[in-house]
């Protein structure tokens, strides 16, 4: 290891695989000599952990190599890496028009990072978007100290199911599921450093199966035996795999919170069969319907895209006759983004008006069920997991089990802490709360 610590600045774009990604590029290069830092400005490596799922998202990678330019003339020794989806879109591309980038990875194969470091140390401009037989994980470092209360998991990578406006099956790869029992190894080995609530990730995280045959909800079950964890979420769902024994368990096990992120995309039969979704808006609601029969206070919350090619005003009727049918908790919403090499990118696109138009709509429906949802919360008792200290003196802020942040009075409570509040009112998209007795 050099004397002097080197430095790395990840910056991180997309979904929240691409966040856990970011904290375990740097754990391989801790033991390189490398601290994090959250200051680009300081850094003597720099990796952009990319997003492409849709063009804003990539184009903001080229956006901000742009702002780098200036950094990388004051300190020509500084190295800048794209890490990432768009990496794997994009491989050599990168390197052909971005001078100023020294190495190119993809999110499979970042557990090379040292070696690629190197490379470009010595001038070399390594491109590596390999997807290695083997599993990523395993040639990972142990993680590191955790932060918090809370913790991600990645326990599925990738996608079999190529909806046809969607980059991630050809970024991501196929369906891969890590084995059950070194996700148990990982969550025990999180919970003894203080983490009380797991989030299970994958891109279709309720399609694991691992290669002995374990089942999401029989993972969920053997996680939910582990005394100190309190709290299990996972993310995100596919309608379509949504089996008999994970819907049972929503019902069965009490540390699975009763919150889930299940997008539908569209309401209309004809736009999901235009979608490659291989699902109605009648089984998805069915679907729903289930999971409320089990857990009747469960909330939803989804992804929507308007204006996929094709998309009808009766077609986005059927969005919002959807929207009424289910009423959400919350929910994302986009315009549809032709996005290069997926079967949709050919198709022609609605007016850019039309789409502007929808998503107003579209998004002032999901407000108000999203105000209706958090006010049916005053006077109600929830518990709420203590992340960190609020905005005022005594104050402390978490979430509640259906995961909305809570501002509560609480000078006593810990970090960590799970504490009885009773539900007040309502700011922003927060909550705020009393502590009772405990
Ligand atoms: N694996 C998850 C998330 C995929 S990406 C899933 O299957 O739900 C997150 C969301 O981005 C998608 O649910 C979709 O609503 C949106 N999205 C994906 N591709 C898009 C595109 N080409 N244009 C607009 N939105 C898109
Ligand atoms: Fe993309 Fe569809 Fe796979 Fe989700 S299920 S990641 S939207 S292809
Ligand atoms: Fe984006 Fe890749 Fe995640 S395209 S949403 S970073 S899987």
């Amino acid at each position: 290891m050099s004397s002097a610590t080197k430095k790395v600045y990840v910056k991180s774009y997309g979904c929240q695989m691409n966040v856990l990604d970011s904290e375990r590029m740097i754990d391989t290069l801790v033991p390189q000599g490398y601290a994090a830092t959250s200051e680009a400005a300081e850094a003597d490596l720099i990796l952009l952990n990319t997003c492409h799922i849709r063009e804003r998202a990539s184009e903001k990678t080229f956006h901000e190599l742009g702002r780098l330019r200036d950094l990388k003339t004051a300190n020509p020794d500084l190295l800048i890496g794209v890490a990432g989806c768009v990496a794997q879109a994009e491989g050599a591309e990168i390197i052909r028009r971005m001078p100023l980038v020294d190495l190119v990875v993809g999110p499979q194969s970042y557990f090379r990072l040292p070696d690629l470091v190197t490379q470009a140390q010595s001038g070399n401009r390594p491109v590596d978007t390999d997807f290695p037989a083997e599993d990523k994980f395993d040639h990972l470092p142990r993680r590191r100290a955790v932060k918090g209360p809370t913790a991600f998991v990645t326990i599925q990578e990738g996608c079999d199911k190529f909806c046809a406006f969607c980059v991630v099956p050809y970024t991501r790869g196929n369906e891969v599921s890590r084995d059950a029992q070194k996700i148990i190894a990982e969550v025990n080995d999180l919970v003894e450093h203080g983490v009380s609530e797991v989030s299970l990730l994958g891109q279709n995280v309720n399609a694991y199966r691992d290669p002995n045959g374990v089942t999401l909800a029989q993972l969920i079950h053997e996680l939910a035996k582990i005394k100190r964890l309190k709290r299990i979420r996972y993310t995100t769902s596919h309608p379509n795999d949504m089996g008999a024994d994970l819907i049972a368990a929503h019902g069965e096990i009490e540390k699975l919170m009763p919150q889930l992120h299940l997008p539908v995309q569209s309401g209309s039969d004809r736009i999901l069969k235009l979608m490659n979704r291989k699902h109605t808006a009648a089984d998805y609601v069915r679907c729903i319907q289930k999971l409320r029969d089990v857990r009747p206070d469960i909330i939803f919350s989804s992804d929507f895209i308007v204006g996929f090619p094709g998309e009808t005003d009766d077609d986005f009727a059927a969005t919002l006759e959807l929207i009424d049918a289910v009423n959400y908790g919350s929910a994302f919403s986009f315009k549809y983004s032709g996005r290069p090499g997926t079967p949709a990118a050919d198709r022609p696109s609605l007016p850019l008006e039309v789409m502007d138009a929808r998503l107003q709509i579209l998004q002032a429906k999901i407000t108000a069920q999203q105000h209706a949802t958090q006010n049916s919360m005053i006077g109600r008792d929830v518990t709420v997991l203590i992340e960190r200290t609020g905005r005022h003196a005594g104050q402390m802020t978490g979430k509640s089990e259906h995961m909305y942040p809570v501002a509560v009075s609480a000078p006593d409570a810990r970090i960590g802490d799970l504490v009885r509040v009773r539900i007040t009112g309502t700011v922003a998209n927060s909550l705020l709360g009393e502590v009772l007795a405990r």
